[in-house]
């Protein structure tokens, strides 16, 4: 399914009103979170619908796609940080229900299978939110993930890090590596909602719906769902 709204905005609100709409069917929702610039707009509509309408999280357990390796949980930079400022300061959502990859596990291989083993004994997610890096990217799934791959340390390619580097002070201090769901991890989700924005985004939102189904361009994997729906700008839906 794809929706193509006007603008960013109105993609934002749309996306939010799907999600608000599912955690009212489901008060004890399972969500999968995503970071980065796009779903900024999102958690901001989702926090006016938690302050206006009384939209209540307080049964929602959710889990956040990635983290950097690294990075401590009150590092700027750390998805940790992002996911508090962007959303969980302000919602009513418990912290015993937040989890997020975390960049300082001493043996991050056992870690990575703890967190698979978390998202199953939380019934799995319900609904996953994901971005779309512009070379196919979902989570930091780089292009030759493999399809059935979980939750694991992940290389970051040099063009994810030359497009991160914008929220460092330097090249130098993206992290190289990562914790990240996987492909696999993703495809279990019972409902995909992907977001993207821009016309720098449209090539790989084209190749992830109609284009050839393969690992080079990890986002094609999700045309074997059944369940994904992507919200665009205008700019995002023409190439
Ligand atoms: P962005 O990143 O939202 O900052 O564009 C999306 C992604 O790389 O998945």
């Amino acid at each position: 399914m794809k929706y193509s709204l006007s603008d960013r905005d109105s993609a934002s609100r749309f996306a939010a009103d799907m999600i608000a709409a599912a955690v009212r069917d489901n008060p004890e929702i399972v969500l999968g979170l995503a970071t980065g610039e796009t779903p900024i707009g999102t958690y901001r509509h989702l926090i006016r619908l938690h302050r206006d309408e009384g939209l209540d999280f307080s049964g929602v357990t959710t889990f956040n796609l990635d983290e950097y390796i690294g990075l401590g949980r009150d590092h700027p930079q750390s998805f940790h940080a992002f996911m508090r400022q962007n959303f969980f300061d302000h919602v009513n959502i418990s912290a015993d229900r937040i989890h997020l990859p975390d960049g300082l596990a001493t043996d991050p291989v056992a870690y990575a299978d703890a967190y698979e083993d978390a998202i199953r004994d939380a019934g799995g997610i319900d609904l996953q939110l994901l971005g779309i890096g512009h070379n196919g990217h979902i989570a930091f799934n780089e292009p030759g993930s493999p399809a059935d791959s979980r939750t694991r340390v992940v290389d970051l390619t040099a063009d994810t890090i030359e497009k991160n580097a914008r929220f460092f002070d330097s090249v130098d201090d993206v992290p190289k590596t990562a914790l990240s769901m996987g492909i696999g991890t993703i495809l279990d989700a019972k409902r995909i909602v992907l977001l993207a924005f821009g016309a720098a985004k449209a090539e790989a939102v084209l190749k992830a719906m109609e284009g050839p189904v393969t690992v080079d361009h990890p986002a094609s994997l999700l045309q074997t769902h059944d369940d994904v729906t992507f919200i665009l700008d205008a700019a995002a839906a023409e190439v």
